[in-house]
């Protein structure tokens, strides 16, 4: 089967009329499989990308009335900058996410002040390991550069991060367009969640996803590692 093949039929795309419409029913979708992880196993874990594009989605979803004391979040990747900067997810998370009903969920944060990004990126490794593995809900961003979670092109260790068989959990990244070095989750965490969201707005990024999933190398497009290689169907959000 060819790999455009595999990406089309490994998919499915809701479309909504607005970011607000979407982010609710996103919200009712990632609570609903929470609820479900705890119900069957007692807990459940959430992987959330940063960004822009998942602010109202926090909001809403931090407002749901799951068990989230039984609920341990944590990030996609991080930029290896300090929560009390601008650009750090975990702050983003902490600022939308963590409110409401979902100030009760545990977070474990993937930057750490002491060491490299690789070394720092071992220690998260770590972390997101004794956690209760796969992730029950991964839900990713993607940048107009066909990138998502820190799988960007030409990345440092861009070949490694996508690698289906990476046996590190989290591991660092440089790339021309990341801005700070990155901590991002490798593609094996990411593909094998029990739900695995694509949230995407706007017309130019609705247009970079269909190039990605039509034919191209992956590492033009890392997001076409993830449409190649999740183990369910990429639920794909998009709203204009
Ligand atoms: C990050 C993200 C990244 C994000 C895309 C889209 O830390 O930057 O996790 O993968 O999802 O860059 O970002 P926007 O929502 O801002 O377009």
């Amino acid at each position: 089967m060819r790999a455009t093949d595999v990406a089309q039929a490994n998919t499915r795309q809701t479309d909504f009329g607005s970011g607000a419409e979407l982010a609710e029913a996103l919200a009712d979708k990632v609570a609903d499989a929470l609820a479900a992880a705890i119900t069957a196993r007692g807990n459940a874990t959430l992987a959330v990308s940063g960004g822009n594009t998942p602010k109202a989605f926090f909001a809403a979803l931090s407002r749901r009335e799951i068990d989230w004391d039984r609920v341990t979040v944590t990030l996609v990747d991080e930029r290896m900058v300090a929560p009390s900067h601008e650009r750090s997810n975990h702050r983003l998370a902490s600022l939308f996410l963590l409110q409401n009903k979902a100030s009760e969920a545990g977070f474990v944060p993937l930057y750490h002040e002491n060491g490299d990004a690789a070394a720092v990126a071992e220690m998260a490794s770590e972390k997101i390991d004794a956690l209760a593995l796969p992730f029950d809900v991964v839900v990713l961003g993607m940048g107009t550069d066909g990138h998502t979670a820190s799988f960007f092109p030409g990345g440092s260790t861009l070949q490694a991060v996508t690698d289906p068989g990476c046996r590190q959990s989290v591991m660092s990244i440089e790339a021309p367009g990341a801005g700070e070095p990155r901590l991002t989750l490798t593609l094996p965490r990411i593909v094998e969640a029990g739900l695995i969201v694509l949230h995407i707005e706007g017309e130019a990024k609705k247009a970079v996803l269909a190039k990605a999933l039509g034919a191209g190398p992956e590492a033009e497009m890392p997001v076409r590692a993830v449409l190649h290689h999740a183990k369910t169907p990429v639920e794909i959000y998009w709203a204009p």
